[in-house]
């Protein structure tokens, strides 16, 4: 992990208040894995608010042309900003950081679990997922049509599978239990209930190395020094910046 410059290619709004940001990053770009994270410096060049750095999962990644992309909701200031920026801006992101996704070399059918806006914890990984061959599904639950991912952005040798539940009801959980069976292994980025819910209903996901989840909290300084981010899991204290964002599901659950 360093501290790296990355300029903007292209800034666009794929739906309202979500922007798909494209960056020439090539240090970030090379040393990125799925499921990592970068902290991005969120203000102008001689202010200072926001203080934080504000965390943004890697979206996808073109090595070749050392370009990579985030995936920015405008959900506070640090994001707002952030999806102002215009091509030709540079920002300043520490990073790659963080355990990622793994994946076994015996996994030939992935499947990938998520809710909203954490699909951009999967897509690097449903990326490089096709391109080792794999055959990937993609579940996803939106609350309503219009939150909807576009599936462009997606290789069209992704399955991608949407539900739409805007009762808060947990459509994804019973949908997931048809593609148990043929999963080699299951990526997980959805809430902690949701998490709890398909742990205790699937006894194929407690079974070992089959399933991983990711935790998503804020994030102060992503270094392992404030602590704010401890958490405690099965085998003991873990830092979610550091010893996450992915886990094992078993142990957090
Ligand atoms: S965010 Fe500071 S130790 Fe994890």
């Amino acid at each position: 992990m360093r501290m790296s410059t990355a300029t903007i290619i292209a800034n666009t709004d794929i739906r309202a208040g979500v922007h798909l940001i494209e960056l020439h990053a090539p240090y970030l770009v090379q040393a990125a894995q799925p499921g990592q994270y970068g902290m991005v410096r969120c203000c102008d060049a001689l202010a200072s608010d926001p203080l934080l750095r504000r965390p943004f999962f890697i979206h996808t990644v073109q090595r070749a042309r050392e370009q990579c992309t985030l995936l920015v909701a405008a959900r506070g200031r640090g994001s707002s900003w952030l999806v102002k920026q215009p091509p030709g801006a540079d920002l300043d992101i520490l990073g790659p950081i963080g355990h990622g996704w793994e994946v076994r070399p015996n996994v030939r059918n992935l499947l990938l679990i998520s809710a909203g806006e954490t699909i951009g914890a999967l897509t690097f990984l449903a990326q490089w997922a096709i391109e080792q061959e794999l055959a990937v599904t993609l579940l996803v639950q939106y609350a309503t049509i219009e939150d909807i991912y576009p599936p462009a952005l997606l290789s069209p040798e992704i399955e991608y599978h949407v539900t739409l539940s805007d009762s808060g009801s947990d459509k994804i959980v019973e949908v997931a239990g048809n593609y148990l069976a043929w999963a080699d292994a299951v990526c997980c980025a959805v809430s902690h209930e949701t998490l709890e819910t398909l742990y205790s209903r699937y006894e194929r996901l407690r079974q070992k190395h089959i399933a991983q989840g990711l935790v998503v909290r804020p994030l102060v300084c992503a270094s392992g020094v404030c602590l704010t981010c401890a958490m405690e899991t099965r085998s003991g204290p873990k830092l979610i910046c550091r010893d996450g964002p992915v886990f094992e599901i078993g142990e957090i659950v």
